[in-house]
This record gives structure tokens, C-alpha cells and sequence, in this order.
């Protein structure tokens, strides 16, 4: 299986120091930083776009990884790359054409994912998953941070993780919502190796310890 990473979201952090927010979790251990960018149509919120991504691209040498819940991804994919994401994730719901979505994230030569919502199956991979550098499964509904990781998800990492290892590939599954030092580890057990936290490290006051201990939760699961 692909390496744990923990991918802290700045969803959670304070808006009003981005990019120290931004140096902060760098220095305390994060893998990836994760761009929660909402539209508010797609999804009942709105955030930030590129030139908030292209503001704080500086505060960090880590990669950074760019969820789009967006509306009508393929008009918005190389303005992302441009600004500095290293990996563009979509959600295949947004998507009327999801292969050719796919297309124009490689054509940007960046790392190129889909998302699933917790109610989606995970049929619409079946014929792209090979294009794919990532799959990130919903474990809470998108559009806001601090919600309950919802469990029936486990289930459909299961599955992926079977479909990604009998196909041969080397995809990060990477799961997003409502995980923490607990939840990580049935997570972990069920095949993912990404973790996106917001409030489980951001609403703490200690950010190396807060990612350590997701961390760990990650690896008991693993036996180490
Ligand atoms: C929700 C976002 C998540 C969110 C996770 O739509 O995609 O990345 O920040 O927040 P927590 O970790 O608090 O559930
Ligand atoms: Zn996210």
C-alpha cells in the first residue's frame, strides 16, 4: 500500500493569518496541504479560489492539493495549476463528462483526482480509474468542516482498495471528513492512506502534537 500522508485543511484554520496558518502546519508535520475550494452552488458554502491558492503558495514547500467543490471543473482546472496546485481533485457529480474532465487535469501535467460523495458508488470509476493518480471518498457530505465521519464509507474503501490492488495500480486512497486519531483507524484497516483533517488539527493548540497523534492512530492500525 501507498505511504500514510496527513493532509491538514486550511478550512479550519484562521482566514485571517492564511499563509502563517499555512507555514504552521508545515513545520508540525503535514504531508500535503489540502485546498477545500466551494463555490457555493455545488456545495452550500463558499471559500476561496486561485488567488487565495496562489497568495499562500509561498508559505509552504509541501504539495498542495486542491479539492474542487465546484461546479463545471473542466472551465477552472488550469487556472488551479497555475496558481500551484500539485494534484487537482474533482467530484465526479459535478462532472457531465467525467473522462474528459479527467484529460484536462493530465493535460495540465498535474496529479489528477476524483471525488465521491458518501452516497455515490464507486461504478463511475470503473472505466478511468487508470487515468487516475488519486480517489478521495467523502466520509462526511462536502461544505463544511467539523461534521461526523460516517461510517458506511469503510465499506466502499474496502472495495476500491480490492479493485486498486487486483488491477495492479498504485492510487492513494485518500479519505476527508470527521478524521481523527479514532476514526483514522478503522480508515486505515479499510485500505485509504491519505488522511484530510481540518478541526482535528486546526481547532487545537498544538498542531505537531494534534498531527502526531492522527498519525499514530494511523500506524497502530497498521501494526507499527
Ligand atoms: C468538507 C471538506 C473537508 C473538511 C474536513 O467539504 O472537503 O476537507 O475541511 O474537515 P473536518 O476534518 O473538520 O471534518
Ligand atoms: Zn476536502
Amino acid at each position: 500500500m501507498n505511504q500514510i500522508l496527513i493532509a491538514p485543511s486550511i478550512l479550519s484554520a484562521d482566514f485571517s493569518k492564511l499563509g502563517a496558518e499555512v507555514t504552521a502546519v508545515t513545520e508540525a508535520g503535514a504531508d500535503w496541504i489540502h485546498l477545500d475550494v466551494m463555490d457555493g452552488h455545488y456545495v452550500p458554502n463558499l471559500t476561496f479560489g486561485p488567488a487565495i491558492i496562489k497568495a499562500v503558495r509561498g508559505s509552504s514547500d509541501l504539495p498542495f492539493d486542491a479539492h474542487l467543490m465546484i461546479e463545471n471543473p473542466d472551465d477552472w482546472v488550469a487556472q488551479y495549476a497555475a496558481a500551484g496546485a500539485d494534484s487537482i481533485t474533482i467530484h465526479a457529480e459535478a462532472s457531465r463528462h467525467l473522462h474528459r474532465s479527467v484529460q484536462a487535469i493530465r493535460d495540465t501535467g498535474k496529479r489528477a483526482g476524483i471525488s465521491l460523495n458518501p452516497h455515490t458508488g464507486l461504478e463511475c470509476l470503473d472505466y478511468v480509474l487508470e487515468d487516475l493518480d488519486l480517489v478521495l471518498l467523502m466520509t462526511v457530505n462536502p461544505g463544511f468542516g467539523g461534521q461526523s465521519f460516517i461510517p458506511s464509507v469503510l465499506r466502499k474503501t474496502e472495495r476500491l482498495r480490492e479493485t486498486i490492488e487486483a488491477r495492479g495500480l498504485s492510487i492513494d486512497i485518500q479519505l476527508d471528513g470527521g478524521i481523527n486519531p479514532t476514526t483514522i483507524h478503522d480508515a486505515t484497516s479499510a485500505g485509504a492512506n491519505v488522511f484530510v483533517a481540518g478541526s482535528a488539527v486546526f481547532k487545537t493548540p498544538d498542531y505537531a502534537e494534534a498531527i502526531a497523534n492522527i498519525r499514530a492512530g494511523a500506524e497502530r492500525a497498521l501494526g507499527k
